[in-house]
């Protein structure tokens, strides 16, 4: 299959690109859009095949169901069964980074689910994604774009590495905003539960649903119930460049000590721009501005990735905080390190 690559302009021409992926997504086939949080591989959810097509593409085991994108909150209505809280949520946060979690009506194929009784409901802020749903006149189910296993993609290009000669379309729309995926919740009689953290944070839920928890296994992977996971992304190996990611939980100087002391061969390590000159080898890949979250989001998945277009053995990263912005942050790169983090407390553990 040949991919077509467009590019999005911001002029009168963008009309006839979405037209045209709208009927790509209306006849079946699959197209690759940005959304705010990181690019989409996008099908019908009304549409089995599209589903069984996404599976496909992405070599995505069959247990893991897709989120349905949907232009309005209330469109949920058609698909899903709604609750006031989800309608609470909805309005402080859609369109935006949440995906709700909700029993699903029939018309939603078992195949977008996973065979499971709920969907998970998103409504896109990015104008693309808004536009293709809007036009297409059908909720689209989209994972992230990558290929099952590897970092989310945040601009066309990782898109196109992962995914060429395999799907209809690309969408060029730039950089996405944020760069992490959004927050998942499940709701509960009071109040929900977080089970992938994302931009829309702990503290930013519960000013709206009074009791929020967050499922163990976004901190310890290992805690997934693998026969049962609440979510089943929880249980796969995510987010992985084909270098080693070492994860390392260690006051400032510690690390850069470590890294310095201890890097070898082709390696690379995440380092705020300001602190790049602790480090006395290897290959800095720049995460932004100490203490910024936010940047450190947008760029994650693109370093990811850039580790291996330098060809890199090894990558080391500093543990980020459990907590607010950065959770989601540390939730992505523990699964990138294969769930492995090393701690370091003082010099004298390093010798
Ligand atoms: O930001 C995002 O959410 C992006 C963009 C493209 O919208 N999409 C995305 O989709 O990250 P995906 O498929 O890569 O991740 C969806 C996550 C998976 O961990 C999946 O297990 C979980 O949501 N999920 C989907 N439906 C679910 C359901 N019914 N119950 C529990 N978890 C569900
Ligand atoms: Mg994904």
């Amino acid at each position: 299959m040949t991919t077509e690559f467009l590019t999005i302009t911001g002029t009168p021409a963008d009309d006839e690109i979405i037209g045209r992926a709208a009927e790509v997504i209306k006849s079946g086939g699959l197209v690759a859009i940005p959304t705010e949080t990181v690019y989409g591989l996008a099908g019908s959810a009304l549409l089995e095949d599209s589903a069984r097509k996404i599976y496909a593409a992405k070599g995505r085991p069959a247990d893991n169901p897709l989120i349905v994108h949907l232009a309005k909150p209330e469109d949920a209505e058609l698909y899903g069964e709604t609750t006031p809280l989800y309608y609470r949520l909805a309005e402080r946060f859609m369109p935006g980074p949440l995906t709700i979690i909700l029993k699903k009506k029939d018309n939603i194929p078992d195949t977008v689910t996973a065979g499971g009784a709920t969907a998970a409901f998103r409504c896109p802020s990015h104008p693309i994604a808004h536009r293709l749903i809007e036009v297409s006149g059908h909720p689209i189910a989209a994972p992230s774009a990558n290929s099952s296993g590897f970092p989310s993609p945040t601009n066309a290009l990782h898109v196109k590495a992962d995914m060429d000669g395999k799907i209809d379309m690309i969408l060029d729309g730039g950089e996405c905003e944020i760069g992490v995926e959004s927050t998942v919740v499940k709701l509960n009689d009071d109040g929900c539960t977080i089970l992938r953290p994302g931009a829309v944070t702990e503290d930013m839920l519960a000013d709206v649903c009074g009791k929020v928890t967050i499922s163990p296994a976004v901190i310890e992977p290992t805690l997934v119930d693998e026969k049962n996971p609440e979510s089943p992304g929880m249980k796969y190996k995510h987010y992985s460049p084909t270098a080693e990611v070492i994860l390392i939980d260690a006051p400032l100087d510690v690390f850069a000590d470590h890294v310095n002391g201890h890097g070898e061969g082709k390696y690379g390590v995440f380092t705020p721009a300001d602190e790049a000159h602790l480090y006395t080898g290897g290959i800095l890949l720049i995460t932004g501005e100490t203490d910024n979250a936010s940047q450190l989001s947008h760029s994650l998945f693109t370093l990811l990735r850039n580790a291996d277009e330098l060809g890199l053995d090894t990558v080391y990263v500093r543990c980020p905080p459990k907590s607010g912005e950065y959770l989601a942050v540390y939730n992505r790169i523990v699964r990138a390190a294969g769930c492995r983090i090393t701690k370091l407390r003082d010099n004298r553990e390093n010798t």
